[in-house]
């Protein structure tokens, strides 16, 4: 704080103030004057930014007062200054934190992106692939039936025209090379089958499942009746679908649940359906051999069949083709079931 007099020798007041308002603004500075040189002291309280000028005579007490107060100001002051100073440094600091939070979200962002961008390649590669090992499939198993056929065929008119010149071993060796063939010709037609999942019926419409069941039931009629076979289904919803493969979901799964009937137990399987989301979950249940878990995810692999393999006819591709027909129409299949008591098949299809 500067207390200057107006008079003071050899130098004038007001050009003190002003000289040390210029080294230091902070100061406080007041101005005693007893002839107020009007102009002069307007020039210190401008120039110097005078925190008070008093008139001569002043009384003590008010000076005592003014200087208390001058203190007091100048200490409110220069806590306001730190306050500010402090909030300038949180705000600082502050926008520093949220820069640099902004950074590394924005790295984060990107590295996703550059995951999911990978993760595309990497599926279209596979989806590629896939595409090739199926059109593989398709024409190798295409261009086995011919040689095949001439096998079976000319194993036939050897069994025909030479039965009479072979023995019993001759005749046993030819019978089981045609058997064989029939087999291997089961599994091409089977093979091409699978195959022509991928290939055909890219097209997804709305398709009433109350029809491909009928058409299904009217398929299996002769398994139905013949096994004693009660059948109970729900009224089933229109899925997105293709008709052929769902008709082909559908009756692979029934034929296995006629199939793999207990000996005395006449089979009942019931259809039955529940919606999930955006999706219907079907479920086919039969009160058959039932399966152990550690076969579940094993049943679904191509030409997978279980120790049953020699009572039970078939090549094991069925639920390999419901397992690629259900995940074609974007849905999942899987199991449940107990080993003597029954067996659970779910799938979802996508509701309209
Ligand atoms: N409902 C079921 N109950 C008991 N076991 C089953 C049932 N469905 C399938 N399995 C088991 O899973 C195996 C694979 O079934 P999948 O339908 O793929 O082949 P498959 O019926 O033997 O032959 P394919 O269907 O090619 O004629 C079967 O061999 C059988 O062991
Ligand atoms: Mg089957």
């Amino acid at each position: 704080m500067a207390i200057a007099n107006y008079i003071m020798p050899g130098m004038k007041a007001d050009e003190v103030l002003i000289k040390i308002h210029e080294q230091d603004p902070k100061i406080l500075k007041i101005l005693l004057t007893a002839q107020a040189d009007i102009e002069a002291v307007g020039n210190a309280v401008n120039a110097a930014n005078l925190y008070r000028y008093i008139a001569k005579p002043w009384d003590g007490t008010d000076l005592i007062l003014t200087l208390r107060e001058a203190l007091r100001s100048y200490k409110r002051d220069r806590e306001l200054e730190k306050q500010h100073k402090i909030l300038q440094q949180l705000n600082a600091s502050l926008e520093q934190q949220v820069e640099e939070r902004t950074a590394k979200l924005k790295q984060e962002i990107a590295d996703r992106q550059e995951a999911e961008r990978k993760l595309q390649d990497l599926n279209e590669e596979l989806m590629r692939s896939n595409e090739d090992l199926e059109q593989f499939a398709y024409v190798i198993s295409h261009d086995l039936q011919q040689p095949l056929q001439s096998i079976i065929g000319f194993g036939q008119i050897l069994m025909l025209h030479y039965q009479e010149i072979l023995d019993a071993e001759g005749k046993d060796s030819l019978s089981t090379l045609v058997n064989s063939g029939h087999q291997m010709r089961q599994m091409i037609r089977d093979l091409l089958t699978y195959s022509r999942v991928g290939t055909e019926g890219k097209t997804l419409v709305p398709t009433d499942c109350n029809r491909v069941l009928e058409k299904v039931l009217a398929n299996l009629h002769g398994a139905i009746t013949q096994n004693h076979a009660n059948l109970i289904s729900a009224d089933l919803p229109t899925v997105m679908g293709n008709e052929t493969q769902l008709l082909q979901l559908f009756q692979n799964l029934i034929d296995n649940a006629l199939k793999f009937s207990r000996p005395t137990f006449s089979p009942t399987i019931t259809i039955s359906v529940k919606p999930e989301g955006e999706q219907w979950c079907f479920s086919i249940q039969d009160n058959g051999i039932g399966i152990k878990p550690e076969n579940f995810h094993r049943i679904f692999g191509i030409f997978q069949r279980l120790e049953t393999e020699t009572e039970y006819p078939g090549t094991g591709i069925g639920l390999a083709s419901c397992k690629k027909i259900v995940q074609r129409h974007g849905g999942r299949i899987w199991v449940e079931s107990e080993l003597g008591v029954g067996t659970v098949f779910y799938f979802t299809l996508a509701k309209v």
